[in-house]
């Protein structure tokens, strides 16, 4: 799964005489991707960021491809306008089930979180378990992608369809969520897994219960720090690197604002300023102006 075609990106066009900085859109379902987010202001700090959360269609990972496909295309296509230098999918579920089709619809690199984890996973493991979204464990991305790297490397994934809707309810502390968790876990942990590999950006949220579950001997592996890696490389490839101090990251969200800004303060340590958009208006206006002619 190579990245995003370098050669045949344009970098957007800085107006003279009043130097633009064009940031990096980075997406999920909620608020998963802010555990990419975070570590993009971690190791690239200069960076100009934009954040989108499409909650008012979570949670995506019991969805169809078709559906996912056409999320990921709104996304991308109202990104477009915003002129992002760079989409990040900090979203398994669109990595696993969109990424290759989209990439060559866009004329920025659009980086998926699946291959860096894959890759970053291998390094540590031989016998891996991921826990992820069921569509992203169905569609065997995982599998896939640390076979490419390591055929000798063994494979368990389990979809855990409670996890995302418990994160976004803010349910982390109560035992039930606790609960949930070690029954997704036990056939991993039947399994003797060395290594686990959150599959959905939503789980590292999830941590200070997972370590209770876990034996101390297995590793975690969190694409999200890894993604960041391949952003960088990505940057410089392509001469964007920014060395200024950045704007202010914007938040948007398609659900309610009040939401998400209270329910991220607690991962992004203030209350962010959230705008609500509704990124269907461009296929929606596009379907009412073929239906007028
Ligand atoms: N955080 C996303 C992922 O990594 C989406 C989760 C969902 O909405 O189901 O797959």
């Amino acid at each position: 799964m190579p990245h995003a075609p370098s050669q045949t990106f344009q970098a957007p066009v800085a107006v003279p005489d009043q130097p633009q900085r064009f940031r990096i859109g980075v997406f999920d379902s909620g608020v998963g991707g802010l555990t990419v987010l975070r570590e993009l202001y971690r190791q690239l700090p200069t960076e100009s960021l934009l954040y989108f959360a499409d909650t008012a269609r979570l949670p995506y990972g019991t969805r169809s491809q078709a559906e996912i496909l056409r999320f990921v295309r709104d996304i991308l296509t109202w990104m477009q306008q915003q002129q992002v230098k760079m989409v990040v999918m900090a979203c398994n579920t669109s990595s696993a089930l969109a990424l290759e089709t989209v990439r060559s619809e866009f004329d920025f690199p659009i980086l998926g979180v699946i291959l860096p984890g894959a890759r970053a996973a291998v390094q540590v493991g031989q016998r891996i378990g991921v826990i992820a979204t069921p569509a992203t464990a169905a569609s065997n991305a995982y599998r896939r992608a640390i076979a490419e790297v390591d055929p000798t490397v063994q494979v368990w994934q389990i979809g855990c369809p409670e996890f995302v809707p418990l994160i976004e309810q803010n349910r982390l502390s109560e035992p039930y969520t606790h609960l949930v968790a070690q029954e997704y876990l036990a056939p991993l942990l039947d399994h003797q897994i060395d290594t686990l590999v959150y599959g959905c950006t939503h789980y590292p949220h999830l941590a200070p219960v997972l370590r209770t579950i876990l034996p101390a001997t297995v590793r975690l592996v969190d694409p999200a720090v890894h993604v960041v890696g391949a952003v960088a490389q990505e940057l410089d490839l392509l001469g964007l690197r920014e060395t200024c101090p950045p704007l202010p990251t914007r938040f948007c969200v398609s659900g309610s604002t009040n939401h998400f800004a209270q329910l991220s303060a607690q991962w992004l340590g203030c209350t962010p300023v959230v705008e609500q958009i509704d990124v269907r208006t461009l296929a929606c206006q596009s379907v009412s102006l073929e239906s007028a002619e």
